[in-house]
């Protein structure tokens, strides 16, 4: 029998159908919920509400999990590419070797932005922070395909854009890098893969050469596929609001990166980073900086600390906890920042404050000490999440339009200011 879910308004009943998903979660469809009782559902943070059913990310916060496709996050971080993890997100399945070989070959092929690109990179000031200076970029970028900027592209189409934005996303990164320290621009090279072609633009320079590292290489890449997708965030929410509109793909990602700058989305590794100074910098008193974090008057929160989704811990700062060590160690570096942060976690996980709250270290809570280590400054620690998470905003947006159920978003709201009142002319009013 179908199951229904009963609303009592009053003196009245309403039935809304219930859905359930692949992985047993269960939704009440109130799509018509309004037509029928002329009331709204009243959710801000959509911490209970769904704005979409998709096939492309699980997450079960309470027990931990992530799975790209039906994969686990473990699995990938230990066996995938980035590129292919990419594939996997947009396509819905693992490339065969030809489907692979070609996918990275056009990520080659078009690493090259147009020349005439630089000149907008000259006209942004040295201290532009890279976020603003990419999402700029991004939304440039179509400029240069107009041909492509259709509201209803078609499947070839959609690939073109999706090889163009995740290829160029890494030379555009670099070149914003490049440009906030005043170094020339380093071109992307025909020999290199991926990430290791990412590390040359950001840290060769005309006179000298980057020595690829094949740990700093896998470590780079592991970082990239834990942030590939990660279902309805703030950003991926944003990139799929923007498209819902017909927006073209390049502009609903330049948005997905704006709402990623935030310091409580993808901004939060680089405060991570300014937190562990500070306290180490303060005489290193972790107690003081515990007690203020759960003082609500001091506005203060333990940055890399909590998750909207995960309530037990996120199964991709475990991947990259463990990186951390690997990383430092072959590089020799010892970082106190790792020191403080592993007795940060220790200190908050034994107070009943976080463990009450359910509050565990995030993937940013770490992810910030292997930047650091390969040499990646802080205030491109988001640009770097860009990265990692432009294949599934793509693969977020293409479900979206090819979606039969897309519909333009627009959230209503409860109003609560002023019931109607006249115009005084500007001589009488007090
Ligand atoms: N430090 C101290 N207290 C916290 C923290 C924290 N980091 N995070 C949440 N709390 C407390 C809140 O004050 C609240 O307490 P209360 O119930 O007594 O009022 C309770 O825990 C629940 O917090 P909410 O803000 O309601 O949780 P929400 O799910 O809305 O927020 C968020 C999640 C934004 C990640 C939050 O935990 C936070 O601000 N963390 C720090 C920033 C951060 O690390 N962001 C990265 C997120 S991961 C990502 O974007 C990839």
């Amino acid at each position: 029998m179908e199951k229904k879910a009963k609303l009592i308004i009053g003196e009245d009943t309403y039935e809304f159908p219930i859905i359930e998903g692949s992985e047993g979660e269960k939704a009440i469809d109130f799509r018509k919920l309004r037509q029928a009782t002329s009331h709204i559902s009243f959710d801000p943070g959509f911490g209970n509400t769904g704005s979409c059913t998709s096939a492309i990310t699980f997450i079960n916060g309470e027990k931990g999990i992530l799975r790209y496709r039906g994969i686990a996050i473990e699995e990938l971080a230990e066996k995938a590419t980035f590129v292919e993890t990419a594939y996997l997100a947009i396509y819905g399945r693992l490339p065969l070797k030809q489907e692979l070989a070609d996918f990275s070959l056009n990520f080659t092929k078009h690493s090259m932005i147009h020349e005439d690109m630089k000149n907008l990179f000259k006209g942004y000031p040295a201290a532009a922070h890279p976020m603003g200076t990419l999402s700029a970029m991004v939304c440039a970028l179509s400029s240069y395909y107009p041909e492509l900027l259709k509201p209803e592209p078609t499947p070839e189409e959609i690939d073109t854009i999706a090889i163009e934005l995740i290829s160029k996303v890494r030379t555009l990164s670099a070149f914003s890098y490049k440009k906030s320290i005043g170094e020339p621009f380093v071109y992307p090279l025909h020999g290199l893969r991926y990430v290791a072609n990412f590390l040359h633009m950001m840290f060769a320079s005309p006179n000298s050469n980057y020595k690829i590292d094949e740990d700093i290489v896998k470590a780079l890449e592991t970082l990239l596929i834990l942030h590939v997708d990660h279902e309805q965030n703030c950003s991926t929410s944003s990139v799929r609001l923007v498209g819902s509109s017909q927006a073209n793909l390049f502009a609903s990602a330049s948005a997905g990166i704006c709402a990623l700058w935030g310091p409580l989305h993808g901004g939060a590794n680089q405060k991570v980073i300014e937190m562990l100074q500070m306290i180490i910098d303060d005489g290193g008193n972790l107690d003081k900086y515990v007690a203020k974090a759960k003082d609500k008057e001091s506005g203060f929160r333990l940055m890399g600390f909590g998750h909207r989704v995960y309530k037990n811990f996120d199964p991709r700062a475990r991947i990259i906890k463990a990186k951390a060590d690997i990383i430092l160690n072959k590089l020799g570096i010892h970082d106190p920042l790792l020191d403080i942060a592993i007795k940060l976690e220790k200190v908050a996980l034994s107070d009943d404050y976080f463990v009450e709250r359910k509050l565990y270290p995030n993937v940013d809570f770490y992810s910030g000490i292997i930047y650091r280590a390969i040499g990646i400054p802080s205030k491109m620690f988001p640009v770097m999440f860009s990265i990692g998470r432009m294949p599934g905003w793509i693969a977020q947006w293409k479900e979206m339009i090819e979606s039969k159920e897309l519909k333009i978003g627009r959230p209503r709201q409860i109003y609560t200011g002023d019931n109607l009142r006249e115009y005084v002319p500007i001589d009488k009013r007090k």
